[in-house]
């Protein structure tokens, strides 16, 4: 609910269980009143202080009021170079080159439904409303329209901005954030998802110390080492208590999340595309768009936050038909076969797979153009004949006559120097004229902010996707973008390219979903090196980490956890040792960490003993039976991997709280271990819960809070599955 009240001039946007409050003051400033808890209406206006701060300059029209000043009130969309010394929300080189930016309000919108923003993701579907507050400078012709997306029932806000060029001249944007939040405190801990390739998303928390802190990418990708999802909370928070700030952006190429604790004790977070060579002229009358940030507060620890995205992402921005749709049970030949296959041993694969309940394959790199390597072929989507004769027309047919589905890898943004499409067209490659380019696991990346090189791509796509019944495709991206130059933009305007480049992956996205409605198509980029909620909208599903050793893959997938639903986490199992550590777990383990997530293989299960084909079996069909409950149940985190190597817990609980599943893998082992008992979460306190069937009925409230005791595991990674089932 959006409630703008005339008298105090406030604008209160409640959702079920928190408020947000603004309000422009006398001098038109937007100061931002409040986040938090779920509060009645009421002009929280009183909150702000005013003193004579030295050095803290009084904005024009305050005339000789020294208590008045931007550098010490809470703003709403910060300003630039005009006496607020935080980080600015917008940057704007005016059209006389000064670098400076003042807003103050002119007017209000509030309407049902929610705003949409073109070419770009957002969270969408019934029950939202949107307030939009146009802010002016009063010097030049630049405005700002902030949008506000409310969501009642899910609990979340979300925010973009529109910044317009009213005036004659051209100006150029230096930077725009989606979201700015002023927090008037600073006993927070900042909690950051950090890693690399093949070790995506481990938690890090650290308390908000003085000055910027934050991260970002410029690698041109929401990247494998940080992520475009943040969260402030109270000092002590933890799982189950606390204030938590998450905040998600909906983008996939570079972002900055940064959080300033300023000189008097409070918390401005600023998050958006990275100014790192981003430049946006506007021409008059042109507007920018910025992307779109999701903020959830959960004045009741992580996990109520972690609930929020979960839910909404789930329900409001995977889209149809995927929303909520289970999604198949997939062997893929990668680590299996690599790039040595032809036809036949696919089909072995497949033939196996589908003998154990598995309901599609997915053929992996290497099926196209001169593609024995990762040295070459990339750009040229036809198929390999020498490899599979008679092309997807004759393998398809024979993988469907399984009772299969088919699926597909494709790079669509790169392209090999070893290739067709190179050979003809050089420079559709991002490198500047003159200029030796870099290359990534030897290949270039293609430049995607033109029209010309996307059309040709999805032309080629096209072809590849009629020929066949495909149902489903990878998206894989393998490498970081650098040379970032475009030949269809001047000199002066190259510093729109990057964020170009991504508005063309958006959009060669959104022709696929148009035009293949029921394609699923899974995102990738080396395993997680784009999994942000940009992606989310155009591929419901994302390949988690080419690390699928089961131990590594829980402190990924926990921390991927935090923000994002199980139903996306491409989650395989594989075989052992595995290829990017060497160590051995059982199929079982496997089994266990690979359910948390979309669950497949990756593996030659033809290898795999009679014994370990009939535990595949059983895992199919327990994932087929569960999963609702894994992928749509509430998702508790028991224990903290992070910090806890000895072993690692986790629970799914349904909507109705009558079922269960409790999933434990244990780590490396040592003699006279103590005890363990496990504090379950989520339950019905009255209600009685059978375990595995058994004849013993345990209350909910035992189960919650004096736990259920796991006998002592012998040896390394261990894992135990306890289903629930209430009577
Ligand atoms: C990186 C992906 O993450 C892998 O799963 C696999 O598809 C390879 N690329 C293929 O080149």
């Amino acid at each position: 609910m959006i409630v703008y009240d005339k008298q105090s001039g406030t604008f209160t946007l409640h959702t079920c269980r928190t408020t947000y409050q603004m309000k422009a003051d006398s001098h038109g400033v937007l100061l931002h009143l409040y986040y938090g808890p779920r509060l009645r209406d009421g002009d929280l206006g009183y909150l702000l202080q005013y003193a004579d701060r030295g050095f803290s300059p009084n904005p024009s029209g305050s005339g000789a009021d020294r208590v008045y000043s931007l550098d010490t009130l809470p703003q709403e969309y910060s300003t630039c170079g005009v006496g607020d010394y935080r980080l600015s929300a917008a940057e704007v080189e005016q059209t006389d080159g000064s670098l400076l930016l003042d807003l103050r309000y002119a007017g209000y919108g509030i309407r049902p439904g929610k705003y949409e923003l073109e070419g770009l993701p957002a969270f969408h579907s019934q029950g939202w409303e949107t307030l939009s507050v146009i802010l002016r400078d009063p010097s030049s012709g630049v405005e700002v329209e902030l949008l506000y997306g409310v969501c009642e029932e899910d609990d979340l806000i979300t925010r973009a901005a529109r910044l317009t060029n009213r005036g004659s001249g051209d100006v150029r944007l230096c930077q725009a954030m989606s979201l700015c939040l002023d927090l008037t405190r600073a006993d927070l801990d900042l909690i950051t998802f950090d890693g690399g390739h093949v070790r995506e998303r481990n938690l890090d928390r650290a308390p908000l110390r003085p000055g910027v802190q934050g991260v970002g990418s410029v690698r041109g990708t929401s990247s494998h080492q940080h992520n475009p999802f943040v969260v402030l909370c109270e000092r002590g928070a933890g799982e189950d208590h606390g204030l938590c700030y998450g905040a998600a952006l909906l983008y996939s190429g570079n972002f900055i999340a940064q959080a300033e604790r300023s000189q008097f004790a409070d918390t401005r977070l600023v998050m958006g595309i990275h100014p790192h060579h981003f430049r946006w002229t506007l021409g008059p009358g042109e507007t920018f768009t910025t992307p779109e940030a999701a903020l959830v507060c959960s004045p009741d620890g992580l996990t109520p936050m972690t609930h929020r995205f979960h839910r909404a992402m789930r329900r409001r921005l995977i889209r149809d038909p995927y929303r909520d749709a289970r999604r198949p049970v997939l062997i893929n030949n990668w680590e299996a076969t690599e790039f040595d296959f032809d036809a036949e041993k696919l089909v072995d694969i497949a033939r196996e797979a589908a003998e154990l309940g598995i309901e599609l394959f997915v053929m992996d790199d290497g099926w196209f153009g001169a593609r024995d390597s990762d040295l070459s072929g990339l750009g040229d989507w036809t198929v390999n004949e020498k490899k599979l004769p008679g092309g997807l027309e004759a393998l398809v047919p024979r993988i469907r006559a399984l009772g299969m589905g088919f699926g597909l890898w494709v790079e669509p943004e790169m392209v090999s120097e070893n290739s067709d499409l190179y050979r003809a067209h050089p420079d559709w490659a991002l490198g500047a004229p003159g200029r030796p380019q870099t290359l990534g696991r030897s290949q270039l990346v293609l430049d995607f902010s033109r029209q010309e090189v996307r059309d040709h791509i999805y032309d080629a796509l096209r072809r590849v996707l009629d020929s066949a019944e495909i149902s489903y495709i990878k998206w894989d991206m393998n490498r970081s973008l650098t040379d970032v130059w475009s030949a269809a933009l001047p000199a002066d305007r190259q510093g729109e390219a990057y964020h170009r480049y991504v508005l063309g992956v958006y959009d060669l996205l959104e022709r696929l979903h148009r035009d293949y409605p029921g394609l699923l198509i899974e995102g990738c980029s080396g395993g997680g090196g784009r999994f942000d909620a940009g992606m989310l909208y155009y591929t419901p599903q994302i390949w988690c980490s080419d690390n699928t050793d089961a131990i590594d893959r829980l402190r990924i997938q926990c921390g991927t956890s935090f923000c994002y639903p199980v139903s996306t986490v491409g989650a395989h199992v594989s075989a052992v040792p595995n290829g990017q550590t060497n160590r051995s777990t059982s199929m079982e383990t496997r089994g266990v960490v690979a359910m948390c997530g979309t669950f497949g293989y990756e593996m030659d299960l033809g290898r795999c003993t009679a014994e370990e084909k009939e535990t595949v079996r059983q895992q199919v069909c327990t994932f087929k039976e569960r999963c609702r409950l894994i992928q749509e149940g509430d998702y508790y985190r028991l224990t903290d991997p992070f910090h806890n190597r000895d072993y690692t817990a986790w629970q799914h609980v349904s909507p109705d709280r009558r079922e269960a599943l409790v999933s434990l893998v244990t780590g490396s082992t040592w003699a006279a271990k103590p005890f363990l008992t496990l504090r379950l979460k989520g339950l019905d306190p009255n209600a009685l819960y059978r375990v595995n069937g058994g004849e013993r009925r345990y209350s909910g409230d035992q189960l919650m809070y004096a736990g259920y005791p796991i006998p002592p595991q012998r040896g390394d990674y261990q894992a135990v599955q306890l289903y629930l089932e209430a009577e």
